[in-house]
């Protein structure tokens, strides 16, 4: 097995959360990466934010672009409602394959499916391959510049209705401005930014949330 470290993070869960207890898998990551290793989960001061908008929104049908390790996947999974689902695509083979093993051990896998590909040649495929009818939440974490393609992209696929929550992560740092420019100017979204900071530091870091107006 590689000695990556997003391995090197998920053997930490595995030694020391609980199976099947999401929480104690969140906290582990928490833990490791605010006291050993920096990594680019949304981490506990923004997740707080996810994990308010994600209760608020109740959705059932909910996407991620960009799994990484799956700790947002984890986080945003345990608090769905019995039913709802979670679909999250990754492009990273390895980073897919962890995030799998992390779903399992939080006991999230009846909820979450990792899809291993491009955002950009997974989003179209959604409704005749994987069953989706529209989105209710979306959490955008992959890549800056292609947080407003891929809003587009789903607009167009018709993957969005009236009230479909976007929450896009790392709109200062690293920032996302074509993005911004986008849901804010578009007259197709009402947006709420949410100052914060990047994980596991003090830089300033922020999410924007943006309802369609559909
Ligand atoms: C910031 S990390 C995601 C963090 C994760 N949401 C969390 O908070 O735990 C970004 C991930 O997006 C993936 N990625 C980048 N571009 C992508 C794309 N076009 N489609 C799918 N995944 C992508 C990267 O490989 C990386 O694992």
């Amino acid at each position: 097995m590689a000695d990556t470290k997003e391995q090197r993070i998920l053997n930490y869960v595995l030694q020391n959360a609980v199976r099947g207890d999401p929480q104690s898998a969140i906290d582990a990551i928490d833990k490791y990466c605010g006291e050993k290793e920096w990594a680019m989960h949304v981490g506990d001061e923004k997740g707080a934010i996810v994990d308010k908008v994600v209760t608020e929104t109740n959705p059932s049908t909910c996407l991620e672009l960009g799994t990484y390790c799956g700790y947002s996947a984890v986080r945003v999974s345990r608090l769905l409602k019995s039913g709802a689902q979670l679909l999250t695509i990754e492009n990273c083979p390895p980073h897919a394959a962890i995030a799998q093993q992390m779903v399992d051990f939080a006991g999230v896998q009846d909820k979450v499916k990792v899809l291993q590909g491009a955002s950009q040649e997974i989003i179209p495929k959604l409704k005749k391959e994987h069953g989706v009818d529209t989105l209710d939440f979306v959490f955008i974490d992959h890549w800056g510049k292609g947080y407003a393609p891929d809003t587009k992209l789903l607009e167009e696929c018709g993957l969005l209705k009236a009230g479909s929550v976007l929450l896009a992560d790392n709109v200062v740092y690293p920032g996302a401005p074509e993005f911004l420019e986008y849901v804010r100017n578009s007259g197709r979204y009402d947006c709420t930014h949410f100052p914060s900071h990047l994980e596991y530091s003090t830089k300033e870091d922020a999410l924007e949330k943006a309802v369609y107006r559909g």
